[in-house]
């Protein structure tokens, strides 16, 4: 199964992330002093240790502009780099381990009952998924009213509002738990995700004789009233590139293994 992604969609991807005003933060000038000098340094070091060529550097300067031309910059930067921002958040966080948020996160999405189906086509293609669960603190109580945001690629790995075709809202919800903490997501299964190939990442990991593909996966982020948000993706055991995710974003602790297309995990918050 191949999806076959455009350049329009990474597009799409960029725009979003340009109007979302999370990137927004206040850092010192220390602070911006001390990350970009050491970024410059890893650089040098690079080329230097690897006799980098004008050629070479030519190339490379191409291939930014191409990046930020073709609307790729969130999608790059959420495959090569964003698992280890999340690896450093980790550093603090108890309970459910969390992973990348990705560049297809849609806000404001249809909020649904504990027992629910998400929104979808009449003839969404794809295996029946039923997903469930119960949403806790660290004490092991239950966490009632609590709030899943859950988005996922179709069953040919493309998201709602980054593909033509497919209607807004397509396989996103926000799902609140019952007076038990409780949920039950009627979906499909998701297909593994093929990082575009047609554009200048895509470019870059044929080059470099790499994959583009992640493992088929659910995107959550929970929230419950006085505990920290978790944003996490969950897997499938024995699923294609669960061992070999390009964008190194799987932990052990995030495989589920459905039984006879039903999938159950219990999330569990800290205190905020
Ligand atoms: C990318 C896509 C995803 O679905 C994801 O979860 C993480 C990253 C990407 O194309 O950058
Ligand atoms: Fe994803």
């Amino acid at each position: 199964m191949t999806a076959v992604h455009t350049p329009a969609a990474a597009g799409s991807a960029s725009a979003d992330f340009r109007s979302a005003a999370r990137s927004s933060v206040d850092v010192s000038a220390e602070r911006v002093s001390t990350v970009v000098t050491a970024v410059l340094q890893g650089v040098h070091e690079v080329i230097r240790a690897h006799d980098v060529t004008y050629p070479e550097f030519q190339a490379a300067k191409q291939w930014l502009m191409d990046l930020g031309e073709g609307g790729e910059w969130p999608l790059f930067l959420d495959v090569f780099a964003e698992h280890v921002v999340e690896e450093v958040a980790a550093r603090t966080q108890d309970g459910t381990k969390g992973s990348i948020l990705g560049p297809y996160y849609l806000p404001d999405q249809k909020e649904l009952p504990s027992v629910c189906t998400l929104p979808m086509r009449p003839d969404e293609q794809g295996t029946p998924l039923v997903f469930s669960g119960q949403v806790k603190d660290l004490a092991r109580l239950p966490l009632a009213g609590a709030q899943l945001e859950i988005w996922h690629a179709d069953s040919e790995g493309y998201y709602s509002g980054f593909a033509p075709d497919i209607p807004a809202g397509n396989l996103r919800g926000v799902v609140t738990t019952d007076s038990e903490g409780r949920f039950e997501i009627t979906t499909v299964q998701p297909a593994p995700y093929q990082i575009p190939t047609d554009g200048p990442t895509g470019r870059l990991i044929g080059a470099a004789g790499w994959h583009p593909w992640r493992p088929a996966h659910l995107h959550l982020i929970v929230r419950a009233e006085g505990h920290r948000p978790i944003t996490t993706q969950l897997y499938f055991a024995g699923g294609e590139h669960v061992d070999s995710d390009v964008a190194e974003a799987v932990k052990p602790e995030l495989v589920l293994t459905p039984v006879d297309q039903c999938a159950v995990y219990d999330f569990v918050l800290e205190p905020a």
